[in-house]
């Protein structure tokens, strides 16, 4: 992806989780400037990788297939004398017909939630035990309602309503046609981007990007170490 096509993508989600009220923490606003300037207090944001992730699993059509993604906060399972946090949040903007490829989670659990906007849209299937499609049918929660699900089942969240997705359930998502943008909330055990998602067909999860401009905010992946003062 191009630099200036994120900064972009950035400007417009800033605008569009702010008219949907919700109000991203003050790091989300943070320039280059200020990250090089930024000490050790930092070290959270860094290393549980909090903040801003773009990505359009290297297919080169942002709008088709991509997920513009802020991680709230996070634990961190490689460091966790550090941080004990044992759970995550996330909010997305996902597009009408923008579709994140089927994937799965061998270990972390996570509620879906529309947060307001459009209708979700999304299609599952459980894993077998080569981690392909399964044909056997099996049930989620959605709001506290156990539902059946044939394999390739749909099920439509519109706002206010939220989905648990097992780890195995193999799930796609989009917006819904003619009901615009959707502000999509994630509430998970801790989340690993770098080992814990299985993409159906092999995906990269986070895109090359080519540098044509200055990046607006960095993304989650690219905060310059701590900036340590010399006395
Ligand atoms: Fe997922």
């Amino acid at each position: 992806m191009k630099r200036s096509e994120i900064n972009k993508l950035l400007e417009e989600a800033c605008d569009f989780f702010s008219s949907g009220h919700f109000q991203l923490p003050p790091f989300a606003f943070w320039t280059p400037e200020k990250w090089k300037i930024t000490g050790p207090e930092a070290n959270e944001i860094r290393d549980n990788e909090l903040g801003w992730d773009v990505t359009d699993y290297g297919l080169d059509k942002f709008y088709q297939f991509g997920l513009l993604l802020f991680t709230i906060r996070n634990g961190n399972h490689a460091r966790q004398d550090a941080y004990p946090k044992g759970y995550a949040e996330k909010i997305m903007m996902v597009r009408e017909a923008q579709v994140t490829p089927y994937h799965f989670h061998w270990n972390k659990r996570e509620d879906i939630i529309n947060r307001g906007g459009g209708n979700l849209v999304i299609d599952l299937y459980h894993a077998d035990e080569h981690d392909k499609l399964s044909d056997r049918e099996f049930s989620v929660s959605v709001d506290g309602l156990r539902r059946a699900v044939a394999p390739g089942d749909r099920v439509i969240l519109s706002p206010g309503e939220s989905i648990c997705l097992e780890p195995y359930v193999y799930h796609t998502f989009y917006g819904e046609k003619g009901g615009g943008s959707v502000m999509v909330g994630e509430v998970s055990d801790v989340n690993d981007d770098r080992a814990d998602n299985c993409f159906y067909e092999q995906l990269p999860r986070f895109p090359e990007i080519v540098e044509d401009e200055e990046p607006r905010y960095y993304l989650c992946t690219e905060y310059p170490p701590a900036f340590e003062q010399k006395s």
